[in-house]
């Protein structure tokens, strides 16, 4: 089946057609009344995570909270939210959202196949009748990854993904079509980015970029721009060129990550930080965006020398913050 959009072939787009009507009014809405509605949703389902990366925002804001949500609190939640915003896709992030596969069933079933789960895949992917697919971290090839990662996790998260493409189809699509992977490219592995397609086209279904997003002026992953980050660039450019179906990100997206587009120092100037209704473990707003925080207190990422796709990719579409 061809793909039209993210993965999605007539058949989908047609069986969840209010969904993506919807959109398209909010899109419509946005460039002609200037409206900011929420497009998208991200949650941190946990505040637990298994791994200890060195690149993560995530444990820069996190707080020593032990008492998680249960089930009932977040399908309130995602009725009060995701729901009655109606937003198109929820990412479900963390800490590592497969430890709380309960939540993530719950997302699935109030939120039919408009929920993606982000993971470190060191723990068996779960096949889940209404889940719209894994984004699955790699962070470069196996030593690279393992520096940033841990020891081993490479060969865990691989042997996941295998064993998951090698099972049975989910509701007629073989299992293969499940599984993206995304790479945070930074200062460390950048030099892998094409053997990792090498290793995954053909296995999985697609690959996407973003660039490591700082949250201190020194900080080593940081590729800064120049040069280098201009020539991985062009690199990824032409790899989207020679594997259009296979690389998710845009020219125009991949563009911008040679240099500043979303803000100035701290704050998001265009940015539209607004499009992504993003909850943390306690299902509390984050500020400035969905690798942020509800504490107003706790340190920022540096929206000057931001790389996160998820926002850029609304930015190469053409919305913005004004
Ligand atoms: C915080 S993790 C949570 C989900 C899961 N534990 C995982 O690793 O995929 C979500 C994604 O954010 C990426 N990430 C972490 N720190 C980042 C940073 N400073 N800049 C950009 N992306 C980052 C991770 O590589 C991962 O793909
Ligand atoms: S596995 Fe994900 S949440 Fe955990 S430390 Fe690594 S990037 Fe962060
Ligand atoms: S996505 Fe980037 S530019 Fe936008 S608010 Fe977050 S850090 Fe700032």
């Amino acid at each position: 089946m061809v793909d039209l959009v993210y993965g999605l072939g007539i058949t989908d787009i047609l069986r969840d057609f209010p969904a993506h009507f919807r959109m398209l009014t909010k899109y419509v809405s946005i460039k002609l009344f200037k409206s900011k509605p929420f497009i998208y949703g991200s949650a941190d389902i946990i505040n637990v995570c298994n791994l200890h990366c060195s690149h993560c925002y995530w444990w820069k804001t996190r707080r020593n909270e032990k008492d998680e949500l249960s089930v009932e609190d977040w399908r309130t939640i995602i009725k009060n939210t995701f729901k009655k915003h109606h937003v198109y896709v929820v990412t479900l992030v963390g800490g590592e959202p497969l430890l709380r596969e309960d939540v993530i069933r719950t997302f699935c079933d109030e939120m039919p196949r408009r929920v993606c789960v982000v993971t470190n895949g060191t723990y068996p992917l779960p096949r889940l009748k209404n889940l719209y697919f894994y984004w699955v971290s790699l962070d470069g090839t196996q030593q690279i990854h393992d520096s940033i990662r841990g020891k081993g996790s490479y060969e865990k998260t691989k042997k996941n993904i295998l064993n998951y493409v090698k099972g049975p189809d989910r509701n007629g699509k073989p299992a293969w079509k499940d599984i993206w992977i995304t790479m945070t490219i930074n200062s460390f592995n950048y030099k892998t980015i094409e053997d990792l397609v090498s290793e995954w086209k053909g296995v999985i279904n697609k690959i996407g970029f973003q660039f490591h997003t700082p949250f201190g002026d020194n900080d080593p992953l940081w590729l800064p721009y120049g040069e280098i980050r201009n020539q991985v660039v062009d690199t990824l450019i032409q790899l989207q060129k020679k594997y259009p179906d296979f690389i998710m990100n845009t020219q125009r997206q991949l563009e911008l990550m040679k240099g500043s587009w979303g803000g100035v120092s701290n704050t998001p100037i265009d940015c539209p930080s607004w499009a992504i209704l993003s909850l943390d473990h306690k299902g509390q707003t984050k500020h400035p965006c969905c690798i942020g925080s509800s504490d107003p207190n706790a340190i920022k990422p540096i929206c000057e020398k931001c790389g996160i796709g998820c926002y850029s990719i609304l930015v190469a579409q053409g919305l913005n913050n004004k």
